[in-house]
């Protein structure tokens, strides 16, 4: 647990900022996502203290796709982040929580009409333009509601980043922003400099999450920044913001060596002044947006041990009373988790399992082969580090109920959303019956 904000009390129960899993399971019952808060906090401001350290202006946009509720955009924006969304319902969210709308980027590769008019109608601080039909759109509904409004440029530098296909998104063949190599980004740029209600502060990328090294932050700026040198030559832009997205990895089992998070941050610095010296202009605010590196590693879910099957000589069976409807990321993209058995924590790791979920789905494995303290039926399971990507992409898979989310800080615990019921999953249900 040494790189985890949780420890093991006297009776060898897991804990979270002193209070005993085993007793939020009796509170709060299973599955359960338990947050902690006073880390999530140090995540914060791990990025914010850094930009400040070294007097660089800087906006930490916290990613509220790894995980969006109105508490835990409470908790971000105390800390001086803002907040980007990528939906209506991301945006609804934050305004609810409090969000000063100036403090929202709004993303997104189809923002419809009724997004970009919430979004104007809110005034977010920021559009960050993705493709063709979203500048005319755009531009269109500003001269209907004669405003003007901040925006940045979504580029894809057409590198491919060190993860898993499916989180990569600055690579040429991207779904994502105008590529730099074919014409087209230049083509957006002079499009957006056209419209007067348009404000071009500069240039945003994203190459992609769950990313261990430097390197690729630093070959995308370098590449944001032959093009802006060009663009400065031949049409006097000078940017004010470099958005650099978020992407920095983080540790899901043992396998995965993150760099602390003020590593990233210097390397952007370090990257973003070398080129701004070289071409001689002042130097923009740098943005970033972290999401699975400010909630991933703070919170667990915790689940009751069921059935188990042993398959001698093949593998053994543990099966939790959850599994991809609240953690669907083993399931779509392979990942990854440690796992301990909480009421159990100080027992040595002794017996080889695979922990299986319960929807009927023979994909719906948790982990595979982990050394887990020897459990038994109605022992609970906390799995580490499902913070990010978690709660936000649960479902009702097998009509399952979405787990509540419980944030604990100084010893207090707290409801902050709560189980889902079997009416909520009927709510929308209208009856047949002739
Ligand atoms: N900015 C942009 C434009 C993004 O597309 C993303 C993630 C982020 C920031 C935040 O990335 P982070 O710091 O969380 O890695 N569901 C997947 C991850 C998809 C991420 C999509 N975009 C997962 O569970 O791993």
């Amino acid at each position: 647990l040494e790189h985890y904000p949780f420890q093991i009390n006297e009776q060898g129960n897991l804990t979270v900022s002193e209070v005993d899993t085993v007793s939020l399971v009796k509170q709060y019952g299973t599955p359960l996502y338990v947050y902690d808060v006073a880390h999530i906090r140090k995540n914060c401001r791990a990025f914010v203290d850094t930009f400040k350290k070294h007097g660089i202006t800087a906006q930490v946009a916290y990613a509220s796709k790894a995980f969006s509720s109105i508490a835990i955009l409470q908790v971000v924006h105390q800390e001086g982040l803002a907040v980007d969304v990528v939906s209506k319902g991301e945006l609804y969210t934050a305004l609810q929580a409090g969000v000063p709308p100036e403090k929202i980027h709004f993303h997104g590769n189809n923002k419809s009409r009724s997004e970009l008019e919430m979004a104007l109608k809110h005034r977010v601080g920021c559009i960050v333009i993705d493709n063709f039909y979203e500048i005319s759109l755009l531009g269109e509904l500003l001269e209907v509601y004669n405003q003007e409004v901040d925006v940045l440029m979504r580029v894809t530098p057409g590198l491919r980043s060190n993860t898993h296909e499916y989180i990569m998104t600055g690579n040429e063949d991207s779904k994502f922003g105008f590529n730099i190599h074919n014409g087209q980004a230049e083509q957006a740029f002079l499009e957006i400099r056209n419209h007067k209600q348009l404000r071009l502060k500069g240039l945003h990328c994203h190459i992609g999450s769950q990313i261990f090294e430097t390197e690729g932050f630093i070959k995308a700026t370098s590449m944001l920044f032959s093009v802006i040198a060009d663009w400065q030559k031949r049409y006097q832009f000078t940017p004010e913001v470099m958005n650099l997205g978020g992407g920095f990895g983080i540790r899901y089992t043992d396998e995965d060596q993150p760099l602390p998070r003020h590593e990233y941050v210097e390397a952007l610095i370090e990257a973003v002044k070398h080129h701004v010296e070289q071409i001689k202009i002042p130097m923009p605010e740098i943005w970033i947006e972290p999401g699975r590196s400010i909630v991933g590693d703070a919170g667990i879910t915790l689940y009751k041990i069921g059935s188990m099957k042993d398959i001698p000589g093949i593998r053994k069976y543990i099966t939790v009373d959850g599994g991809m409807t609240d953690n669907l990321r083993p399931a779509l993209y392979q990942a990854k988790y440690d796992a301990i058995v909480a009421n159990r924590a100080n027992d040595a790791r002794t017996e080889l399992v695979s922990i299986a979920g319960k929807c009927c789905e023979s994909g719906d494995m948790l982990i595979y082969d982990i050394n887990l303290q020897k459990t038994d039926q109605n022992d609970i399971l906390a799995v580490l580090s499902t913070g990010a990507y978690g709660y936000s992409m649960a479902n009702n898979y097998n009509r399952f109920t979405r787990p509540a989310v419980v944030f604990v800080e100084n010893g207090q615990h707290q409801l902050v959303v709560k189980r889902e019921t079997y009416i909520d999953v009927v709510q929308h249900d209208l009856s047949y019956l002739k």
